[in-house]
């Protein structure tokens, strides 16, 4: 087994994490978490040949998180090792969102599977607290977890929760056993409209024309006088947004953000699921 697969070409060369003692100075090892090499063959055979970039951290522990049901403290450093981070990194992005279980040495991890049940507005409204309770007291909890979760956009059919990867709505306690005793924790995706079909079906023509020979003034003060806003909370019309951005000399950047946030909502989530064009 080569002790560095991203250069072996040197069997002699130090291992990262491990400082090259000379005439009795120095340590032996770096100060922290040591490199486990199991942890690390099994991070690598995870990865494969998936690139190691650092923008795909989420993707790489989303991969440890489902094969082995959370994130331990191993793989947390194997991880880093393998990505040529540190690890201060991944811990933060691994602690920073609520899908990720990190274990430290000597803690107990959590059950194989996870409910997570909404507990946002929509959700408490529509009976979340006590769907929690039922789940609690009617399921084993040494094979099952119930944790509560921030809005899933699925505001709409409320009270809504997540098995596995499985999202149920209109959430009771008969619905997710029967999820769980036939297995189905894997996400389920709607149809959504490709952006070929939808092109070939006379999608867009508005906007190339637009493109070609409109007057973007013209588009702009068309959203002011429509008056319309944007569905963020603050409401803000969406002409002067335009006018900000049109005011800046480019290159600019777009920035989708698909996490709903605001009480209620579910329209990010539906058109990222179902027109995923319409972003592009
Ligand atoms: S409040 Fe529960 S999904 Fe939005």
């Amino acid at each position: 087994m080569a002790l560095d697969n991203h250069d072996t070409s040197d069997a002699n060369a130090p291992r990262k994490g491990v400082w090259k003692s000379g005439k009795g100075k120095g340590r032996s090892q770096t100060k922290g978490r040591q490199l486990q090499e199991d942890a690390w063959d099994e991070v690598r055979a995870l990865l494969a040949d998936k690139p190691r970039r650092a923008d795909l951290l989420i993707e790489h522990l989303h991969l440890i998180q489902d094969k082995f049901g959370h994130l331990s403290a191993a793989h947390l450093r194997a991880l880093a090792e393998e990505m040529r981070m540190s690890m201060a990194e991944v811990y933060e992005v691994a602690t920073f969102y609520a899908h990720f279980d990190v274990v430290k040495e000597g803690e107990t991890p959590p059950p194989a599977l996870t409910i997570r049940i909404c507990d946002s507005l929509s959700c408490e409204l529509a009976g979340a607290q006590a769907l929690k309770t039922a789940l609690e007291d009617g399921l084993d909890a040494s094979e099952v977890r119930v944790v509560r979760a921030p809005c899933m956009g699925r505001c709409d059919t409320a009270p809504a929760l997540e098995i596995g990867h499985n999202f149920v709505d209109h959430a009771t306690l008969e619905k997710v056993k029967q999820v769980i005793a036939a297995g189905d924790t894997h996400v389920h995706m709607p149809d959504y409209e490709a952006f070929d079909a939808y092109v070939a079906g006379g999608g867009y023509e508005a906007l190339k024309k637009l493109r070609r020979d409109g007057d973007w003034e013209d588009v702009q003060q068309n959203l002011l006088d429509a008056g319309l806003r944007g569905l963020g909370g603050a409401g803000f019309p969406s002409g002067k947004k335009w006018g900000f951005v049109r005011d800046n000399a480019g290159p600019r950047y777009m920035a989708v953000n698909g996490d709903e946030g605001e009480p209620g909502t579910f329209k990010d989530r539906w058109y990222l699921e179902r027109v995923p064009h319409l972003f592009l």
